[in-house]
C-alpha cells in the first residue's frame, strides 16, 4: 500500500483547506504558501471524492510545470499516473487533476465544452477578468461533488481590479451572492517554512520601494497609483540629510541620497556600456553608461529623439541614428578608442520589415547583444539600483546632462490594467533602455535599514576617511 504524506498546513493554509464557499480567495501577497495550498487541496479532494474532476490553471505552461505538474507527479508516484498528452493526473479511484495554462485568449479554446467540479486559478490576478470568467464557466456537472473555485492572488496583474472587487472590496454585482465568497489573507510572514528556509526572500520584499513593498509584503491592494519611480531622487533627501547632520548642498557634493550628479570623465579602467531602445513609431533612446569598480553604474551620455531639427517633425532613419552613434563614439573624449558593450531591445533583430534595425546598426559598427526584456524583474532591478545603502550611496547615478532621463523618468505612472507595470502609452523609451542596462548587470537589493551615516565632524578622521574611501569616482 502506498502511503501519501500530505504535510502540515500553516494556520492560514488550514483556513483555506477548510473553506467551503463556492468562491475562495487565498493569499493577497507574495510567498504566502499559495501554490502549496492549491496542490494540497487538490490532492485531498481527489482522494476524498472518487471520480471528481479538478482543474489547475496557471498563466503559462512553464509556471504550470514548475509549480504543480512536476511536484504533484513526484508526490503522487504510485497513487496517480500522469499523461503528458492530455496533461491529466489520473488517480486509481477515478479522480482526475487536469492542468491548463492561459497566456492569451486563444488558449481558452482548449476548454470548450469541458466540465470540472473544482477549479484552481493559481495566481488568478495574472489572468484577465474575461479569462477568469470563461474558465470558471466550466464549473458544472450533474453530480454530488462540491463545486468550487479557488483563486490564489497577489496585488498587481491584469486581474487585479476584478479580484480586488470580489475579495477585498466585496462589492457584488447582480447575480453574485456575497455568501458565496470567502477571502483568506496569507502573507509571507504566515509561511513559516519559507521564512526559515529562505530568509533572503523576505529581505528582497523588504527592499522594494514603498508601494510595491506594501502590496507584496503587506497585501495592500490600494497602492498602485501615481509615480512609478517614486524612489528616483534628483536632489538629496532632506530628512536623510538632517539625520546625518549634513547640509543638502554638502550631501549633493558627496553624492549622498541623490541619483543626479555633475558630470565627470569616467576613469579609463571603468567598463562602458551602450543601451538602446528603438522606437518604431516613437522616439528611440540610446545611452552610454560607465561602471565603477564597485559595480555602480553612471549614465554619462544619451542620444534621444526622432526629429532632425527641433520641431521639424521628421523621424530619423535607422541609418541616421547609427551614423550619429558611430560619430559620437569616434569623437567624444569619454568614449573615443574605448571598448563599449551594447545591449538593446531584442525586437531590433526582427527581420519581418526587411533589413533589421540590428543589421543597420552593424553597418556602422554599432553592435548589441539582445537585452533581457522581462518587464517586472527588469523594473525590480531598476528599483534595486536606486536604493541607498546605509551610507546614502545608490548603485546608479545619472549625470545632470542626461536630459531625456531627467525629463521622462519622473513622468512614469502605474498602468491601469497591469498595475505593477508602468503605463506603456507614456514616453517610456528611456526607461526601457535603462531596464535592459540593469538586466545586463543584475544586482541584489540592499537590506532595508535606517541610515547610520557618520556625522560630518572634521575631527573624526576615521569617519571622514571612511566616507571618502567609499565614494565612487574620487
Ligand atoms: N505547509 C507547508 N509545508 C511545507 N512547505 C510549505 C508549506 N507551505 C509552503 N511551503 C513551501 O514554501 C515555499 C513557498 O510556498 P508557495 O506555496 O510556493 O508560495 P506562493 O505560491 O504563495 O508564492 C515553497 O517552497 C513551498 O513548498
Ligand atoms: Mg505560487
Amino acid at each position: 500500500m502506498t502511503e501519501l504524506r500530505i504535510g502540515r498546513p500553516n494556520d492560514k493554509q488550514r483556513l483555506m483547506l477548510e473553506a467551503r464557499t463556492k468562491h475562495i480567495g487565498f493569499g493577497g501577497a507574495r510567498g504566502g504558501g499559495k501554490s502549496w495550498a492549491v496542490r494540497t487541496k487538490a490532492k485531498l479532494l481527489a482522494l476524498r471524492y472518487p471520480g471528481i474532476k479538478i482543474l489547475i490553471v496557471r498563466r503559462t505552461y512553464p509556471e504550470l510545470i514548475n509549480n504543480h505538474i512536476q511536484i504533484l507527479r513526484t508526490e503522487l508516484a504510485g497513487v496517480a499516473a500522469y499523461n503528458d498528452t492530455d496533461k491529466v493526473l489520473r488517480f486509481g479511484n477515478g479522480s482526475r487533476i487536469h492542468f491548463t495554462y492561459c497566456a492569451k485568449d486563444q488558449d481558452l479554446d482548449r476548454l470548450q465544452g469541458m466540465e470540472y467540479d473544482v477549479i484552481f486559478l493559481d495566481e488568478a490576478t495574472q489572468l484577465s477578468e474575461y479569462q477568469m470568467k470563461t474558465i470558471t464557466a466550466c464549473l458544472r456537472g450533474v453530480n454530488k461533488f462540491p463545486k468550487r473555485i479557488y483563486y490564489t492572488c497577489n496585488p498587481g496583474g491584469q486581474g487585479h481590479g476584478y479580484i480586488k472587487r470580489i475579495f477585498i472590496d466585496k462589492k457584488y454585482e447582480a447575480g453574485e451572492d456575497p455568501e458565496d465568497y470567502t477571502f483568506i489573507q496569507s502573507l509571507v510572514t504566515d509561511n513559516r517554512v519559507l521564512m526559515e528556509s529562505q530568509p533572503d526572500y523576505i529581505r528582497q520584499l523588504e527592499a522594494l520601494p514603498e508601494k510595491l513593498r506594501k502590496a507584496w509584503l503587506e497585501g495592500d491592494w490600494d497602492i498602485f497609483e501615481g509615480q512609478f519611480f517614486e524612489d528616483f531622487r534628483t536632489s538629496p533627501d532632506l530628512q536623510a540629510c538632517a539625520k546625518a547632520g549634513l547640509e543638502p548642498e554638502e550631501a549633493r557634493k558627496l553624492r549622498l541620497w541623490t541619483h543626479v550628479i555633475e558630470p565627470f570623465a569616467p576613469p579609463i579602467g571603468w567598463k562602458l556600456y551602450r543601451s538602446f531602445d528603438w522606437g518604431y513609431s516613437k522616439p528611440f533612446s540610446c545611452a552610454w553608461w560607465a561602471v565603477d569598480y564597485d559595480g555602480r553604474i553612471y549614465r554619462i551620455l544619451e542620444l534621444y529623439g526622432c526629429t532632425r531639427e527641433p520641431n521639424e517633425g521628421v523621424k530619423w532613419t535607422p541609418d541616421e541614428v547609427f551614423k550619429r552613434i558611430r560619430e559620437t563614439e569616434d569623437s567624444h573624449p569619454w568614449l573615443r578608442g574605448r571598448s563599449i558593450e551594447g545591449v538593446a531591445d531584442p525586437a531590433i533583430w526582427d527581420e519581418s520589415g526587411g533589413v533589421s534595425i540590428a543589421e543597420t546598426a552593424e553597418r556602422y559598427r554599432v553592435y548589441f547583444s539582445p537585452g533581457d526584456h522581462q518587464r517586472i524583474p527588469g523594473w525590480m532591478q531598476c528599483h534595486y539600483r536606486l536604493q541607498f545603502d546605509e551610507h546614502g550611496l545608490p548603485m546608479m547615478y545619472v549625470f545632470d546632462s542626461c536630459k531625456a532621463f531627467l525629463r521622462t523618468v519622473p513622468l512614469m505612472v502605474y498602468d491601469e490594467h497591469r498595475p505593477e507595470d508602468l503605463d506603456t502609452d507614456l514616453e517610456d523609451h528611456v526607461c526601457d533602455e535603462w531596464r535592459y542596462m540593469c538586466m545586463a548587470r543584475p544586482i541584489k537589493p540592499v537590506p532595508r535599514q535606517e541610515p547610520t551615516v557618520i556625522g560630518a565632524d572634521p575631527l573624526d578622521q576615521y569617519a571622514g576617511n571612511r566616507r571618502v574611501r567609499r565614494l565612487p569616482g574620487f
